[in-house]
């Protein structure tokens, strides 16, 4: 979240805490960016980072598609008004059943795997299809978030292509598209774009291709000294990379990117209370009303979030560890932070919590999911709570 502290200290009155609270603005925003930055390429939102049917169709209204995992997360895309021309639906491990269901949505299918292709010729499941390609190259702030390279379970691998071309052919089917995502949270200009460069080179590999999908994995800065991924690079390069293709290939092709976390992180954040404070001899610690349970992405991926103590900005500063509610003690927020030492009832609000937040929250010890509340342009502030487990299938 950019700005709107106002906004979130009337949040944390109006619904208490623990509570997810978006800007809309800054959706809006960053969509728009995306839009000026790639104004030839399709743009499907990867719903996995933000779920959330409120933003969904925030999203939907500024014109961008969607990217779908699951057939929850591709039911709930037709609810909020997604066309299945603007849908793509990336394969992980699916039984039978899934990939059927999956291929008759409509929705622009990426096999994962030779074993799926098989199952689409076999099932005749539809005369094209389109392959996630795993080209050896990946990136990202985590291992766990590394999605190409010999360890990855994603994607078909280079090797492979030739084995697909031919199931292909036994079949019948054309291969149509090719898809691949590197990985999250990426802000290296020049990694991404040498993945574009080398998906280019590969796509020569299939004759009839008339899609190309550079995944998602566009990065913001989270912690001080991250720098901004540069963008008006990836745009420059990218545009000069694409037109030389087309002009290579002579005949028409579409391309398309699956940006998540890009267009929600820096949307959200999550207000917790302080209630509890204990020092032992290697910590600071300050209990708050929240835990991984809610926002995973420390404990899971050591990820660090800028936290703002919104009931004071004056006082004693300390290094601080935020702890959470969890019976874990992997369950931390922030380990050894500098901050103005927070006292019994201040409400903190962890920032840059859009992505991955909520749409990661279990209810692990039986802890209520937090509430979702928009802030819209005008600063009103709208309960958008959501049940995933209604929509999950
Ligand atoms: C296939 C695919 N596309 C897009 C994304 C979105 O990634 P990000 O949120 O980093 O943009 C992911 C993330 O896991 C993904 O697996």
């Amino acid at each position: 979240m950019k700005e709107g502290r106002e906004a979130l200290h009337k949040a944390a009155l109006a619904y208490g805490t623990p509570v997810y609270v978006y800007e809309q603005q800054v959706i809006e925003a960053q969509c728009q960016k995306l839009q000026r930055h790639f104004p030839n390429v399709a743009l499907r939102y990867a719903m996995k980072a933000n779920s959330n049917p409120k933003i969904l169709g925030i999203i939907r209204k500024q014109g961008i598609g969607v990217e779908a995992v699951s057939l929850g997360e591709l039911a709930l895309a037709k609810l909020v008004g997604f066309k299945t021309k603007d849908t793509s639906f990336t394969c992980a491990s699916l039984t039978e059943t899934e990939l059927t269901t999956a291929a008759a949505s409509g929705a622009r299918i990426h096999l994962d795997s030779l074993t799926q292709l098989e199952v689409w010729g076999r099932k005749a499941l539809g005369r094209e299809v389109s392959l996630r390609l795993n080209q050896g190259i990946g990136a990202g702030h985590h291992a766990h978030v590394i999605t190409g390279g010999p360890h990855s379970k994603f994607g078909i691998t280079l090797d492979d292509i030739p084995e697909a071309l031919q199931i292909a052919d036994k079949y019948g089917i054309t291969i149509v598209g090719i898809q691949q995502h590197i990985g999250s949270n990426v802000l290296d200009a020049g990694v991404f774009l040498r993945s574009v460069r080398v998906l280019l080179q590969t796509a020569k590999k299939f004759p009839n291709l008339i899609h190309i999908d550079f995944g998602g994995g566009l990065g913001i800065p989270y912690a001080p000294g991250e720098t901004q991924l540069d963008l008006k690079r990836v745009a420059m390069e990218f545009k000069i990379l694409t037109n030389a293709f087309k002009k290579s290939i002579g005949h028409e092709v579409s391309f398309a990117m699956e940006p998540g976390r890009f267009i929600v992180a820096e949307s959200g954040s999550l207000l917790v209370s302080v209630v509890d404070q204990k020092n032992t001899s290697e910590h600071q610690f300050v209990g708050v009303n929240s835990g991984f349970n809610q926002l995973i992405r420390h404990a899971m991926y050591g990820s660090y979030h800028p936290i703002e103590n919104l009931s004071r900005t004056r006082g004693h500063k300390a290094s601080i560890t935020v702890a959470g509610n969890v019976c874990e003690s992997g369950d931390i927020f922030a380990v050894d932070r500098l901050m103005v030492r927070p006292e019994l009832g201040d409400v903190l609000a962890i920032r840059n919590a859009g992505a991955y937040g909520f749409s990661m929250a279990s209810n692990f010890n039986m802890h209520a999911l937090p509430r979702e509340i928009l802030v819209s342009g005008a600063g009103r502030l709208k309960d958008i709570s959501f049940v995933p487990s209604e929509y999950a299938c």
